[in-house]
């Protein structure tokens, strides 16, 4: 595979093919000297990062090389180059990350028949006036390639061509209701909760994922949502900046009727996610959670579910070493139990689990959650301040851990991609100073 992949094809991606062809065109009819710049714009939740993973899929026979940039922080845009310029042949090694953005300009400068992607380019966090700089710090001033930028922002490339706005192309009602539905059967009431959920794909999924795992009809999907409803008559004002009132309303509404269910099921589940909405929102080690599972979940009754778990997993090996040396491999019961509440979140849309079946068995990057920041916020907007502050400060007290050196393996021997993926966020807009962990607002 040309270029460096980090993020793997969606599974469940339903095909919009007026989008393709509009990104066809804004490519075709770009007469940029440099780079061609598009923009796919649109509110959260829109699907804009979905269609621009499948554009790389479907595209990989045409360009030579395709780098995906996770464009939301400079510490995410720093790791990003990193990644790509370590999976070029041959590759580029510097010390500094600005060396290595340099040289990877440098790269894309001298070369064509690349693709480059930026997501969440919202900029929001790069600096408030910040417009100009991504495009000035990260983006290559020549070259003959493609820059593919998702954004919530209208911005202007110049051309006119080369905006692809999403919000100016609903998805139609058969691509919604696939979505909606999955293997699900229609009683008649499922294109009305495709109109009350405004047709935005993040919502879609989420109810057409709870409709899936708990056989709820339609018409049971709607009266549970208008029950819940009456709550969110007015998001959060970022929020609201980021999605529109209807579609935080929407996502909040969705979110909550998931939460309540995964609760009484599954408390863990419940507070895994809790815990992972205040983390940087992609590539998430769930080895993390595994491996300090008592320091992260101080709730009684999570700490009982990992006390009976232990002791399931006692019992199993108790009988499965009787005139055996090796013990089985899965029986660390933390891993067994988070990885059960992982999968149950993973079911219910709520996070994408990757695992990577070419890893080694102790990679941090084996299995990885990604929540959408949406989702994140809406799970944020119902914890209480000194909650919020509890459970920051054991998530950091977790990550200084698993940061710290241990024995002989120092803390630049152990794999980047614990550092790189485990940014902690705090209910403050405050920066920490601390390695690569930085707050983000909440
Ligand atoms: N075409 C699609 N097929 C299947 N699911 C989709 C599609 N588009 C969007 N989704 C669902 O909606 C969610 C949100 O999509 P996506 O992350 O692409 O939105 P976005 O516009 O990039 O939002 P943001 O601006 O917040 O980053 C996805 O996680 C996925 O579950
Ligand atoms: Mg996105």
């Amino acid at each position: 595979m040309p270029g460096s992949y980090i993020i793997l094809k969606n599974p469940r991606f339903v095909v919009r093919l007026d989008i393709f062809e509009e990104l066809d065109h804004a490519i075709q009819d770009n007469e940029n000297k440099g780079p061609k710049l598009i923009a796919l714009s649109g509110l959260g939740g829109m699907g804009k990062s979905q269609i621009a993973l499948e554009f790389c899929y479907r595209n990989q026979d045409y360009y030579q090389y395709i780098f995906w940039m996770e464009a939301d922080t400079d510490a995410a845009l720093q790791s990003s180059f990193k990644t790509a310029a370590e999976k070029l042949d041959p590759p580029i090694f510097a010390e500094n990350p600005a060396d290595i953005v340099r040289r990877m300009l440098e790269w894309f400068e001298k070369n064509s028949g690349w693709l480059l992607v930026f997501d969440n380019a919202d900029d929001y966090t790069l600096n408030s006036t910040s417009n100009g700089r991504l495009q000035r710090d990260y983006f290559p001033r020549s070259g003959r390639g493609v820059i593919l930028m998702t954004t919530r922002l209208n911005y202007g490339t110049g051309q006119k061509k080369s905006v692809v706005d999403l919000n100016e192309i609903q998805m139609d009602d058969s691509t919604a209701l696939k979505l909606l539905l999955r293997e699900n059967v229609d009683d008649g009431n499922a294109l009305e909760i495709v109109k009350l959920l405004g047709y935005l794909p993040l919502a879609l999924d989420l109810t057409g994922a709870f409709m899936e795992i708990e056989k709820c009809t339609p018409t049971e999907f709607l009266r549970k949502y208008e029950n819940k409803s009456e709550a969110y008559l007015n998001p959060a004002n970022y929020v609201q900046e980021r999605m529109g009132k209807d579609g935080g309303k929407t996502v909040f509404t969705v979110w909550e009727v998931s939460f309540d269910r995964i609760k009484n099921k599954d408390p863990l589940a419940a507070s895994l996610i809790q815990s992972i909405a205040f983390l940087y929102p992609d590539n998430i080690p769930l080895a993390l959670f595994e491996n300090h599972a008592q320091t992260i979940f101080v709730d009684k009754t999570i700490s009982s579910i990992f006390k009976r778990a232990a002791k399931r997993a006692a019992q199993l090996m108790a009988d499965y070493s009787v005139g055996r040396q090796t013990t089985p491999k899965d029986s660390n019961s933390n891993v067994q139990t988070t990885i059960g509440a992982a999968q149950m979140l993973a079911d219910y849309s709520l996070v994408r689990r990757t695992t990577r079946k070419d890893s080694e068995q102790d990679d941090p990057g084996k299995d990885t959650l990604s929540i959408h920041r949406l989702v994140q916020a809406a799970i944020l907007s119902k914890i209480k301040l000194p909650e919020k502050k509890e459970m920051s400060k054991r998530l950091l007290s977790a990550l200084f851990h698993e940061m710290k050196p241990k024995n002989e393996r120092s803390v630049e021997a152990r794999p980047a991609q614990l550092l790189e993926g485990a940014h902690v966020s705090a209910p403050t807009d405050r920066r920490l100073s601390y390695k690569s962990t930085f707050v983000r607002r909440c």
